[in-house]
C-alpha cells in the first residue's frame, strides 16, 4: 500500500526570459509515494490553481521516458537521484518524508528559460538539422538480410539511437557542452551502412553547429552519469575520430569537386 509523504518544494519561478527569477517555497503534504515526480507536480499545481495562484510551468509529453521533454534539475541532479531514469519515470518513493526538494530548470547558456521550469532546447534541433538524417530515396522497405550488419555494430547503433534529446548531458556538464548528444546522433547513423555515404560531411556539419551553440567538452563525464538512457562517453571518442578524419576527407573531396 502506498504511503504518503509531506514534502517542501523549493521551486524556481521565472515569469519569462527577461525576468531574473526566484525560488518559491511550496508545501506539498500528503503526496503518495507511488506517484511519479510529474504527478506530484500535477497535484501541487491543482492546489495552486484552487488557491488562486499561478501553477508551475514545466515541460512534459509522453511521460514514458521517450520524448525527452521532462527536463528538471532535482536537488542539483539532472532528472533527479535515480540513475538512468527520466524525470517522468522517477517515483516519489525515492524521497523521504519531511524532505525539502529543490526543483530547477536546466541551467545552460544554450537553454534560455521560457518560464519557470521550461527551457528552450531548440539549439539541439539545430545540430540535428545539420546532419542527423540520411538522404537516400525512400521507397519500399528492402529485405533486411540484403544489408548484413554485424550484431555488435547494430547494438552500438541502437544504444546511440536511444538518445531522447532531453538535454540532461548539457545541463550536467560544467561547460554546457553537447558532445554526448551530438556523438549519439552522429553514431546511430555513422555506424550503419545506410549512414556511410554522408559519414564525414555529417560529422563535420553537426560538430560545427554544436560548437556555435554549446561549450567545449573537457572529459568530465558528468554527461554519461546524467543521461537517462546511460549513453556512454565512448561515443564522443568515436565522434572525435570521425571529425578529425572528416577534416581531411571532406577537404580532399571538395578540392576535386569545387
Ligand atoms: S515526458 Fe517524455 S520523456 Fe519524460
Amino acid at each position: 500500500m502506498a504511503s504518503t509523504l509531506n514534502l517542501t518544494l523549493r521551486v524556481w519561478r521565472q515569469d519569462g526570459p527577461d525576468d531574473t527569477g526566484r525560488f518559491d517555497t511550496i508545501e506539498a503534504p500528503g503526496i503518495k509515494d507511488d506517484m511519479s515526480f510529474l504527478e506530484m507536480l500535477d497535484v501541487v499545481n491543482e492546489r495552486l490553481i484552487e488557491a488562486g495562484r499561478e501553477p508551475i510551468t514545466f515541460d512534459h509529453d509522453c511521460r514514458e521516458g521517450i520524448c525527452g521533454t521532462c527536463s528538471l534539475m532535482i536537488d542539483g541532479q539532472a532528472h533527479g537521484p535515480q540513475r538512468g531514469t527520466a524525470t517522468c519515470q522517477l517515483h516519489m518513493r525515492r524521497f523521504a518524508d519531511g524532505q525539502t526538494i529543490t526543483v530547477e530548470p536546466w541551467r545552460a547558456t544554450a537553454f534560455p528559460v521560457i518560464k519557470d521550469l521550461m527551457v528552450d532546447r531548440s539549439a539541439l534541433d539545430r545540430i540535428v538539422e545539420a546532419g542527423g538524417y540520411i538522404t537516400a530515396e525512400t521507397g519500399g522497405a528492402p529485405d533486411a538480410n540484403l544489408i548484413p550488419v554485424p550484431k555488435p555494430v547494430a547494438d552500438a547503433a541502437f544504444d546511440a539511437a536511444a538518445c531522447i534529446q532531453c538535454g540532461a548531458c548539457v545541463a550536467a556538464c560544467p561547460n554546457g557542452a553537447a558532445n554526448l548528444f551530438t556523438a549519439a546522433k552522429v553514431a546511430h547513423l555513422n555506424l550503419l551502412p545506410q549512414g556511410e555515404a554522408e559519414r564525414y560531411s555529417r560529422v563535420e556539419n553537426m560538430v560545427d553547429v554544436m560548437e556555435d551553440h554549446f561549450g567545449s567538452c573537457t572529459n568530465h563525464g558528468e554527461c554519461e552519469a546524467a543521461c537517462p538512457k546511460k549513453i556512454s562517453i565512448d561515443y564522443i571518442a568515436l565522434m572525435n575520430k570521425d571529425y578529425l578524419r572528416a577534416k581531411f576527407k571532406n577537404r580532399r573531396y571538395l578540392s576535386r569537386n569545387p
